[in-house]
């Protein structure tokens, strides 16, 4: 797809589509009325009634009275005044969705061009890329009858009100092309079912991301290496497995070595049963996305990839399958991590924890992280918590919790932060071990926030609890991408 920006007026643009705002009570947005005057016959369409304007009306017009542009797509919008990122998000998915089954080549929106309260000329250019990458995904890696996803569409205009908009919207696009590629990524590494996506997928894909990218390498440590490093915690949830376990290293270089990295580290379990500590069947299912942390670190490195800023980024996915079997880690055993903490597993089923603490152990150990950011699909208390619209926050630095709060906000990727502290540290206490890996029934992100907090006591960190935002169940069952638009943006803030 060719992303590009054009401040031509909607009645000069030579396109295939022509996609123009209609706000509430037929009020006209200024590309509507230009395209109006220039004799398009907008106003007597609306004086007849066919279209309110409100949010979700699309209206197509196949002729245009002469116009360089061959049709126009008028998009309900809803109240001007409450027109804000959200709507033009909304509005424009609405059109693209539509656009993505029809045959034309070329088209050109209109939606962003008007003074928006909350988004300037690169946020919607960034909005708009973003959304076709969305609203074009499809699932196709097991679905032979869905068929192919063939698109027409080779050209997407961004429309800007003035010339001066002209490089901010270029940079937007770029970026807003990158992340949705990564996005989809993601998505796609995400919703491949578990008997697919192992360990060794999952490793095969970063290294094949870094084969084909400048300034990217990967590296991948067996389990005999893992065992040489002392990562107690993280073999002992592989052990009922047939499929081995994998640390996947991805380093990103676009400055000089003396900077140090950001490094992200994924929860990558392909497969969560619980363990001897069994999961009930009602969607179990759904804990194939238990490896959606490393997805998304996968995903934003695949947007730095797209867009070579200049940082050093280092991601870490530890990945395994949580089996239950005759080598399966029992409750009551006590497993010794590489920090040298010993951890009693009281419930298989708190894995996550277990195998990122010896991936943050490693990340702190031969990296000296600038930030040290780690990605989970971690308790189903988050999502109880805090439903599917934030992740769940956690950082020893307020600082480092700030930036990762505001960068939600701007991408509309949001996160929520909640607190850490020795009075939930202490629900971890156990009488054989330096640890136990479950809090009780109270706060159950929280003591798994502190559990991590254990480990990385000398760093600054934050953990993101993604189990509610990570995928939609049911009917639309599906990944969502996020948190790759957070991390992006909080990466390129940086
Ligand atoms: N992967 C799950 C968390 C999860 C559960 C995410 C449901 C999304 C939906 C994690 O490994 C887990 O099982 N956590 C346990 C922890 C408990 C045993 C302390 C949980 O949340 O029940
Ligand atoms: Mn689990
Ligand atoms: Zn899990």
């Amino acid at each position: 797809m060719r992303f590009e920006v054009s401040s031509t007026k909607a009645h000069k643009q030579t396109t295939e589509l022509a996609i123009v705002a209609i706000y509430q009570d037929q009020q006209m947005s200024p590309a509507a009325r230009l395209l109006d005057k220039a004799g398009a016959g907008i106003s007597a369409i609306l004086k007849r009634g066919d279209m309110a304007g409100n949010a979700g009306e699309m209206l197509l017009l196949t002729s245009t009275g002469g116009l360089p542009s061959e049709r126009i797509l008028l998009v309900g919008c809803g109240k001007r005044d409450k027109f804000d990122r959200k709507a033009l998000r909304s509005a424009t998915q609405i059109a693209f969705k539509w656009l993505r089954k029809r045959p034309y080549k070329s088209a050109v929106s209109y939606l962003g061009q008007d003074v928006i309260r909350d988004a300037n000329a690169a946020r919607v250019a960034r909005i708009t890329a973003e959304s076709w990458h969305h609203t074009t995904y499809s699932y196709n890696q097991t679905k032979p009858s869905a068929g192919k996803n063939t698109l027409a569409l080779t050209r997407l205009g961004v429309a800007v009100k003035d010339a001066s908009k002209m490089p901010a919207a270029r940079k937007g696009l770029r970026q807003g092309d990158a992340l949705g590629l990564g996005l989809n990524f993601t998505r796609a590494l995400a919703n491949l079912p578990a008997n697919l996506c192992t360990p060794a997928h999952l490793a095969k894909e970063a290294k094949a991301l870094a084969r084909k990218t400048k300034n990217l390498s990967c590296k991948v440590l067996s389990e005999a290496q893992m065992k040489k490093l002392g990562m107690g915690a993280l073999l002992s949830v592989t052990a009922g497995s047939a499929q081995p376990a994998h640390l996947i290293v991805l380093e990103y270089k676009g400055a000089a070595a003396s900077r140090k990295p950001t490094v992200l580290v994924g929860k990558g379990i392909t497969f969560d049963t619980g363990g001897i500590s069994l999961k009930p069947p009602a969607t179990m299912d759904e804990m194939k996305f238990d490896m959606c942390g490393a997805a998304s670190v996968m995903g934003t490195f695949k947007t730095l990839a797209e867009l070579q800023p200049h940082i050093n980024v280092v991601g870490i996915i530890p990945t395994c399958e949580n089996m239950p079997g005759s080598k399966a880690t029992k409750p009551g055993d006590v497993v010794t991590s590489m920090s040298g903490q010993t951890i009693e597993v009281l419930n298989t089923d708190a894995e996550g924890r277990l195998v990122l603490c010896d991936a943050l152990t490693y990340a702190q150990k031969f990296y000296k992280p600038a930030a040290l950011i780690d990605i989970a699909t971690l308790t189903g208390a988050c999502v109880i918590a805090l439903g599917s619209h934030h992740s769940g926050l956690m950082a020893n630095s307020d600082k480092l919790a700030n930036k990762l709060l505001d960068a939600g906000q701007a991408a509309d990727d949001r996160a929520w932060r909640m607190p850490l502290g020795d009075d939930y540290a202490r629900q971890l206490r156990s009488n054989f071990a330096d640890l136990a890996n479950i809090g009780g029934r109270e706060a159950g992100t929280i003591t798994a926030g502190c559990f991590l907090g254990s480990f990385t006591k000398d760093t600054e960190w934050a953990h993101l609890d993604i189990a509610g935002t990570a995928w939609i169940g049911g009917k639309a069952k599906g990944s969502t991408g996020r948190p790759v638009a957070l991390l992006v943006e909080f990466l390129l803030n940086n």
